[in-house]
């Protein structure tokens, strides 16, 4: 079942950052689950290339935020003009960083899933039992199997909250696109969704939700990674709506996330686990947007040591895990650049590919001298929250030697959105969102 139509108040977003060095353990006892958070990279996903440096993969997930960054700002531009059907011609990937595990059905079929803060339906590919098995890593669902199996008719409120749907015989059929050419299609199902919860103090546990809406996919264009995905996002389709429409944890959930290079994961959690309640934990209010799925603040200002850029009127800011970059106005990336040139005493280098507007050299400099020779960047958020990003943060290293900042300017000229990536390391950011009523 699914909350209403009704608007979503802002809420909560909080942004920590905090001394503890792995697993930001959000956990306060009482209920709510995690899971992990698998970074397509890490050495615990499949899509692991062991032949990659970690500047390479740091190098990849660069470029694949450009495309994202393009991805995320065309939903903004179907926002803007739904009838503009055929406005999306070109076929580009919109990629995705992290992963989550999902088991489906009765017995359940564990499957490797996309996890997008940015999108809303869930899917998985599906099958009802005909044709060969995926070939490994994919698994596919088949519905065939399941006990707990069922298709959603038309008349519903999730075939509704679908913003294309069909009913050509009482089923509903959907089509789902994500802004880029990628899109997938099959028929809205119910299933029981088991999560392995990982975290868990009491040993071992799982958490079953039963009735959860997904899309039963058969088709999909584009490049995917994984099994399916699960969308995070603030609509009413999205995992973290519907635990909350359907159990007691409420609309919230939480990430945090552990630098890639490292062998430990980083972690998602639901419910009240959620809750983040380190010290220097800032809490801004989420700003409606255009894109119903999107997180979104809004972002004030950006201080580099005392010199303080405000930001253009009405800069809202989407919080996104599956871009790595932090994508900026130009009128704030222009004087940010300016400001670390004057102020870190490092010899320039160029960029690989012109990707980011600012590296540093610094195969001469010891390994852990590097971060005290550049200053902290603090965002300034709406609701005078404050997050402050210490160098591990703000510059990537791109090459052997190469340390760029982490922030560009959007491409898109037309709708040039702005994003706070994922390159946020030893950091959590946990949303909430409620339903008020119309
Ligand atoms: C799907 O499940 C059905 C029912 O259990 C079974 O007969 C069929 O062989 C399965 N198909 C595949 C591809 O596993
Ligand atoms: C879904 O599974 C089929 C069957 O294994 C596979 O051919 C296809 O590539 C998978 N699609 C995606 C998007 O993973
Ligand atoms: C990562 O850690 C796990 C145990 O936590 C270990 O089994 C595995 O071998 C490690 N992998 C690598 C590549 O170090
Ligand atoms: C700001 O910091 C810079 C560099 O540390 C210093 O040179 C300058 O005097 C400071 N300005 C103010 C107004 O404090």
């Amino acid at each position: 079942m699914l909350g209403t139509t009704a608007s979503r108040t802002l809420l909560l977003v909080g942004v920590v950052l905090t001394a503890h060095m792995f697993l930001c353990t959000a956990y306060v006892g009482g209920d709510g689950f995690s899971v992990e958070f698998i970074h397509r990279d890490s050495v615990k996903s499949p899509y692991h290339d062991p032949s990659l440096t970690t500047h390479a993969r740091v190098l990849e997930a660069a470029r694949r935020s450009s495309s994202r960054a393009a991805a995320l700002s065309r939903s903004y531009a179907r926002a803007d003009a739904p009838s503009a059907d055929g406005a999306v011609s070109e076929l580009t990937s919109r990629p995705f960083e992290y992963l989550m595990a999902v088991n489906v059905g009765t017995p359940p079929t564990r499957m490797l899933a996309i996890a997008d803060t940015g999108s809303d339906l869930i899917w998985l590919n599906c099958s009802n039992g005909a044709g060969a098995p995926a070939p490994p890593p994919g698994v596919q669902f088949n519905s065939s199997s399941s006990t707990t199996f069922g298709l959603m008719s038309c008349g519903t409120g999730a075939c509704r909250a679908l913003p294309d749907a069909s009913c050509p015989d009482s089923k509903c059929r959907y089509l789902y696109s994500y802004g880029d050419g990628s899109q997938t299609s099959g028929l809205l199902s119910t299933e029981t969704f088991t999560f392995a919860d990982d975290q868990g103090t009491r040993g071992d546990r799982e958490m079953r939700v039963a009735n959860v809406n997904f899309g039963c996919s058969t088709t999909m264009t584009g490049s995917f990674i994984g099994d399916g995905l699960v969308g995070l996002g603030g609509g009413d389709l999205s995992l973290v709506n519907q635990l909350g429409a359907d159990t007691s944890l409420g609309r919230r959930f939480s990430y945090c996330l552990v630098p890639y290079s490292i062998n430990a994961s980083s972690v998602l959690n639901f419910g009240p686990r959620a809750t983040v309640t380190e010290p220097g934990a800032a809490t801004t209010p989420l700003i409606p947007s255009e894109v119903k799925a999107y997180y979104t603040v809004d972002l004030q200002s950006v201080k580099i040591g005392n010199k303080t850029l405000a930001a253009p009127q009405q800069s809202p800011v989407i919080v996104d895990s599956g871009t790595t970059l932090t994508y900026l106005a130009n009128e704030l990336v222009d004087p940010l650049v300016e400001e670390l040139t004057r102020r870190v005493k490092l010899p320039p280098a160029k960029s690989p590919e012109d990707l980011l507007p600012l590296c540093f050299d610094v195969s001469g400099v010891r390994k852990g001298h590097v971060a005290a020779m550049i200053p902290d960047v603090t965002l300034g958020l709406g609701g005078g929250a404050t997050v402050t990003l210490k160098a591990e943060n703000t510059f990537l290293e791109v090459q052997e030697g190469t340390l760029c900042l982490a922030v560009a300017a959007p491409s898109d000229q037309f709708h040039p959105v702005s994003i706070i990536g994922n390159s946020r390391s030893r950091t959590c950011t946990s949303a909430m969102t409620s339903t008020r009523a119309p």
